[in-house]
C-alpha cells in the first residue's frame, strides 16, 4: 500500500494526540503531500502540532461551517495543487448542554449544532473538494458506531448516525465520478475532545473488558493506517463503507463469560 504522489487535505488536528495527527504522519510516511486545516482559536495549537510531523506542512484556514472559508480553500488548493486526491475529515463538535447525560433537555439548537459541525460538514467538505478530484479520489471521515445507543454520548451519537447516512448519499453521487466516500468507525481513543467528554473513562473501561482483540485508548495507530488504507488506490473497490477498527468491539453483545462456566 503506497501514498505516493496523493495530495492530501487532513482537517482536524488540533494536537499531536488527535487522530488526524496520526493519519497525516501515516500519509507522509507512505509519501503523501498534506496539508492541515484549522481554525480560529485553535490554529496556533494545530501550527504547532504541523511542525512535529516528519516533515513539517502548511495549515489552511477552515471552520467547516463557513461558506467563505470552504470557497477559500478551494481556490487556494487549485492554486498549490491543481488538484487533491484525498481528504480526511475528523471533525465533531457538540455543545456542552447536547451530551453527558443531558439527552432529554438538549435544546433545538445544540442538536442542531452537533449535526451540522459533525455530519452536514462532511457534505460540505466534499462538495468544496469534488471539483478538484477525479477518478481514484477518496474522501474518509471518522465515526463512533451509530447503530445503538450510548451513554453519555447522547446528541453527538444522533450526529455520527446522521454522518453514516450522509457518507453513503456522498459515495452515490460521487461515485459517478470516480470519488470514493467511507467512514472508519473508531474504538474510543485518549484524545483531549473524548477525554474531555464526561464518563468516557466509562466507555473506555467497557471496550477494554469487551473487545474480542482488547483495545488499547492510547494507540491511534490501526485507525491511523485504516485511514491510510482508505485513501490509497489498494481501496479503490470500496465505498460507501463503514470498516470498524475497535478490536472487534461492534461484533459482540456482552464480554466474554469466565474461563470454565
Ligand atoms: N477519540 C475517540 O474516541 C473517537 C472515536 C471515534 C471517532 N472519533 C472521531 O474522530 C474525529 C476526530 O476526533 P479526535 O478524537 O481526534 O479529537 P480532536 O479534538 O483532536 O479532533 C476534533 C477536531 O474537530 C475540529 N473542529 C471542531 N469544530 C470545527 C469546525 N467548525 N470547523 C473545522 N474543524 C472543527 C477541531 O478543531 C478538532 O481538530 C471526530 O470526528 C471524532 O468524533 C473519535
Amino acid at each position: 500500500m503506497s501514498l505516493e504522489g496523493k495530495r492530501l487535505v487532513i482537517t482536524g488536528v488540533i494536537t499531536k494526540d488527535s487522530i488526524a495527527f496520526h493519519a497525516a504522519e501515516c500519509a507522509q510516511r507512505q509519501g503523501a503531500s498534506v496539508v492541515l486545516t484549522s481554525f480560529g482559536r485553535v490554529r496556533r495549537m494545530t501550527e504547532r502540532a504541523a511542525q512535529r510531523l516528519p516533515e513539517p506542512v502548511d495549515v489552511l484556514e477552515l471552520d467547516v461551517n463557513r461558506e467563505e472559508d470552504l470557497a477559500a480553500l478551494t481556490e487556494e488548493l487549485r492554486g498549490r495543487w491543481g488538484g487533491v486526491d484525498g481528504a480526511l475529515h475528523a471533525i465533531a463538535y457538540a455543545p456542552e448542554d447536547a451530551l453527558g447525560g443531558r439527552f432529554l433537555t438538549a435544546p433545538a439548537q445544540s442538536a442542531t449544532a452537533a449535526f451540522q459541525t459533525s455530519a452536514f460538514s462532511l457534505k460540505a467538505l466534499a462538495a468544496a473538494l469534488e471539483p478538484l478530484m477525479g477518478p481514484g479520489a477518496s474522501i474518509v471521515g471518522l465515526d463512533f458506531d451509530a447503530t445503538v445507543a450510548w451513554p453519555i454520548y447522547d446528541w453527538m451519537g444522533v450526529a455520527k448516525a446522521a454522518l453514516e447516512s450522509v457518507s453513503r448519499y456522498l459515495a452515490r453521487d460521487l461515485g459517478p465520478r470516480g470519488i470514493r466516500v467511507n467512514l472508519v468507525s473508531a474504538g474510543p481513543l485518549g484524545t483531549v475532545a473524548a477525554r474531555g467528554i464526561p464518563g468516557f473513562e466509562q466507555l473506555a473501561a467497557l471496550w477494554q473488558a469487551q473487545a474480542p482483540l482488547g483495545w488499547d485508548i492510547d494507540d491511534p495507530a490501526p485507525v491511523a493506517e485504516t485511514i491510510c488504507f482508505l485513501l490509497s488506490d489498494a481501496a479503490r473497490a470500496i465505498s460507501g463503507e463503514i470498516l470498524h477498527v475497535d478490536g472487534g468491539f461492534h461484533a459482540v453483545g456482552a464480554p466474554p463469560a469466565p474461563a470454565g462456566s
